[in-house]
């Protein structure tokens, strides 16, 4: 009799441990050792140098990252959303400078498996999903603008709910200071490095998106949203980041990703990131400086080109037909 009590305690102390033990915070510092415990799909690569790459510079791609295990994003007693905060580090750069497509996001989604689209769909949801039954949450990262989602311009931040037709947005941008005049323009698919913080409080009912070109968290977000997530969530969650491509691509890249339920994510800092290798940029300066030798080749020898007929055509002698006919009757002198 003891026994079997010894034995069904032992099965319900058992029973507890992977819930009390219930993992609610990771961080990536890098992605070099992440290999095993990461979960990609589409596209998404880890490099050598231990960055994650979502898409590269080809047309109509998607990639995934995704934590391999769910969260439990609710409090089972009274069924409200959990706080949760995350932070990462990512690098845009676009296939020609001033064009980018189509951009990245956050997501908090049912499945690891996202039956999605590349292009406006950011590798999140599909042409057929139009209602809220897929429970999506996403902060985009969107560096197209797309009228059928009502996008502001072509370098936003967006809350997206069930849709990508965003619940808020505002221009890229972050404060210095505390003030509204220390706001500063910031271009996502610079190439170079940008932090995010992305804060829900579940007490406030509030998204707070801030972003920065360096790993010190400003003091006011670019973006806030009051929602209140719980009828949005499911019990459990995964937590992942998508990026896509169109007809216009960029290579998304990630540095470092933290997450952690009811609590302020792990910090990262951008000094032990992974670095951008420098020769994909100097393919590019390559090109450019061929594609650039080869215009001004181009340029020289029409100019040349154009000089040589104009002195041909001015100093040749008008022959009139009649004259080709009779033979020529008139001497050319030299130009004075
Ligand atoms: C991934 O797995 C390694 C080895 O098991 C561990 O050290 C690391 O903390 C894990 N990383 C995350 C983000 O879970
Ligand atoms: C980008 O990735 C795709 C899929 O892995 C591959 O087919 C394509 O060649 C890559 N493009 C470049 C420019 O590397
Ligand atoms: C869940 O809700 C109960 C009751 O409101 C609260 O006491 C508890 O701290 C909550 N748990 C978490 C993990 O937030
Ligand atoms: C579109 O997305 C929904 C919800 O994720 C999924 O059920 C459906 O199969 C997808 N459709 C296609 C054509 O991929
Ligand atoms: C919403 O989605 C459900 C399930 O996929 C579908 O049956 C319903 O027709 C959709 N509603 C609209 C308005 O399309
Ligand atoms: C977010 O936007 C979607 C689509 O525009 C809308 O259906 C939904 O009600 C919005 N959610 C909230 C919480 O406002």
């Amino acid at each position: 009799m003891g026994y079997l009590v010894d034995f069904f305690s032992a099965l319900i102390f058992l029973s507890i441990i992977p819930v009390s033990n219930q993992l609610n915070e990771f961080l990536y510092s890098g992605f070099k050792d992440a290999a095993t415990n990461i979960t990609l799909s589409g596209v998404s690569e880890i490099q050598k140098n231990g960055m994650l790459r979502l898409t590269n510079e080809t047309s109509r791609l998607l990639g995934h990252a995704f934590y391999p295990s769910p969260f439990k994003f609710k409090n089972s007693s009274n069924g409200k959303a959990l706080s949760f905060s995350t932070s990462f580090v990512f690098i845009i750069v676009p296939e020609y400078p001033k064009l980018g497509g189509h951009g990245l996001a956050f997501t908090i989604a049912t499945t690891k498996d996202l039956k999605a689209l590349p292009s406006q769909y950011l590798g999140l949801l599909n042409s057929s999903v139009v209602n809220l039954t897929n429970h999506l949450f996403a902060v985009e990262f969107d560096t197209v603008q797309d009228f059928e989602f009502g996008d502001i311009n072509d370098n936003h931040i967006g809350v997206d709910i069930g849709s990508l037709k965003s619940n808020a947005s505002a221009a890229a941008a972050y404060y210095t200071g505390d003030s509204d005049s220390s706001k500063q323009d910031l271009n996502l698919k610079g190439g170079k490095p940008i932090q995010v913080w992305i804060d829900y409080d579940s007490f406030q009912n509030v998204v707070d998106v801030t972003i920065s070109p360096t790993s010190k968290k400003p003091k006011i977000p670019i973006l806030s949203y009051h929602v209140d997530l719980s009828s949005l969530f499911e019990e459990y969650m995964y937590v992942g980041l998508s990026a896509s491509t169109g007809l216009l691509a960029s290579s998304h890249y990630m540095l470092g990703w933290s997450f952690k339920l009811n609590g302020q994510a792990p910090a990262l800092d951008l000094s032990s990131l992974p670095s951008l290798p420098a020769d994909h940029k100097k393919q590019h300066t390559g090109l450019v400086i061929g594609v650039s030798a080869a215009i001004v080749v181009f340029v020289i020898i029409s100019i040349s080109t154009a000089i040589y007929l104009i002195r041909k055509i001015k100093n040749a002698d008008i022959i009139e037909d009649w004259e080709l006919e009779m033979g020529p009757h008139r001497y050319s002198y030299p130009n004075f």
